[in-house]
């Protein structure tokens, strides 16, 4: 079983948690999009439900799927949203953002009743920190921002060597809300409350992708069919 039919099973096998009538956080990446696939198939079999976008890219899969979209300020509450992750643990700590819409994502999953995150079995670790993390930065005195996250790594005893802008070719890539992407390879995260918290507090972070406490279950594709994990 390659890495994508373990993504396309978790997306497709997350369907149980969602149900004709809802409103559903629709998350982006790889792993999302074979969710997104399945309620499209769902919606073409008549279902209702509306969807809410983390990102561009998912916005565009669903409008071509026919899955009716409104955006996270038209709705009172979000049911589920079903998103992937770039690493979790057995508490569902998350990693997240390698696609750059970690922004988008946190906003709408903390507007919602329920989160269900899917992914492959390489996504799941002991500690976090191996895929570097990603940190939204604003444009203005991004240099200066970069230098006070190494600092922060330091003070919580992490590698610092690779910490930079993430660039798309030439450029630097921009999310969709036109801000930077410093991807930090701190490779071992032993207390990510810790981190997230200092990582809030600095000047110039828009948001970082450490997701805690926001994930109620995860359901990861493995070669032996679909594991459900419950926060420990
Ligand atoms: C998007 O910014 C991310 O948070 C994705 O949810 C995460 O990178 C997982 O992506 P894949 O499902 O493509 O691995």
């Amino acid at each position: 079983m390659t890495a994508d039919d373990q993504k396309k099973a978790a997306g497709r096998a997350a369907l149980e948690y969602v149900a004709n009538g809802m409103t559903i956080g629709l998350g982006t990446g790889s792993t999302a999009k074979h969710f997104v696939d399945a309620l499209g198939e769902k919606v073409a079999d008549g279902w209702i439900v509306k969807g809410v976008p983390t990102s561009e890219q998912t916005a565009r899969q669903a409008e071509s799927l026919g899955i009716p979209l409104v955006s996270v300020d038209e709705v009172t509450h979000i049911d589920v949203t079903v998103d992937g992750a770039d690493e979790l643990d057995a508490k569902l700590r998350l990693i997240k953002g390698g696609g750059g819409a970690l922004l988008r994502e946190k906003i709408v999953a903390a507007a919602s009743n329920k989160i269900v995150t899917i992914a492959d079995a390489s996504k799941f670790v002991d500690v976090l920190g191996a895929f570097p993390l990603p940190v939204e930065v604003v444009n203005f005195g991004c240099g200066t921002t970069l230098r006070r996250l190494i600092d922060i790594g330091r003070a919580h005893n992490l590698d610092t060597h690779d910490l930079d802008f993430r660039m798309a070719g030439e450029i630097a890539f921009k999310t969709d809300g036109g801000n930077l992407i410093a991807d930090c390879a701190f490779k071992a995260i032993q207390d990510p409350e810790a981190l997230a918290r200092d990582l809030s507090d600095c000047p110039g972070v828009v948001d970082h992708g450490i997701f805690l406490g926001l994930s109620s279950l995860a359901i990861l594709g493995t070669g032996e069919g679909v594991r459900v994990i419950k926060p420990e």
